[in-house]
């Protein structure tokens, strides 16, 4: 992933362009088309954790050819450390996924904790089989070392915005992922 010239028109806290809206389309339609040859016959059921995933799952779910059925959770981790137990699920899954085939929908991971929580809650629940598709990994912080099956981009340490990456919950309509100014994170300019 190589760090272009912030596109025309991006808002002030946007230092430079990641990925674009081409870059991020191509490759979530050959996500969806894996997914749509690994999955042939079966009716997988998309799990998304709010908000951020939104945007990927959207486009995600459009590129995979074959039914498929979706379902969404929202947890609140209080602040606190995943593996401090600090976790609460605010909005728990609608569909009971006992033997169904779930493929978790996830914008982004970095320490993995919130993946290794839900992998861990949602195995409990019996699913055939459940595996993770995830458009941005960024591993140099990884401390739970969780399963990827389909992976967009390995990423930069580099705080993002665009497609569904917030900055104090803005920006995350942005159509690109846009790497955020050194002198905003550290409070110099303006968010
Ligand atoms: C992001 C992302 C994952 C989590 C990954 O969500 O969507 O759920 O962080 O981080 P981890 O690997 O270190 O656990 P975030 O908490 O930013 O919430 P949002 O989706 O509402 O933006």
């Amino acid at each position: 992933m190589r760090l272009e010239a912030a596109p025309d028109g991006a808002p002030d806290v946007v230092g430079g362009l990641l990925l674009s809206r081409d870059q991020i389309a191509s490759r979530v339609r050959e996500m969806g088309e894996a997914i749509t040859t690994d999955y042939t016959g079966r009716e997988v059921v998309l799990v998304t954790v709010l908000r951020g995933g939104l945007f990927f799952l959207s486009d995600l779910c459009r590129a995979v050819a074959d039914p498929i059925r979706l379902d969404f959770m929202a947890i609140s981790s209080y602040g606190a450390p995943v593996q401090a137990g600090g976790v609460r699920i605010t909005k728990d899954l609608d569909e009971n996924i006992e033997g169904r085939d779930v493929l978790i929908v996830e914008d982004i991971i970095d320490t993995g904790l919130t993946l290794n929580y839900l992998l861990g809650m949602l195995r409990a629940r019996g699913p055939r089989s459940l595996e993770v598709a995830v458009l941005l990994d960024r591993d140099q912080r990884r401390i739970a070392d969780v399963p990827i099956a389909y992976r967009g981009f390995h990423m930069p340490d580099t705080f993002a915005v665009g497609y569904g990456l917030d900055l104090h919950g803005r920006y995350r309509n942005l159509p690109y992922i846009g790497s955020v100014r050194e002198d905003v994170l550290h409070g110099v300019g303006s968010a």
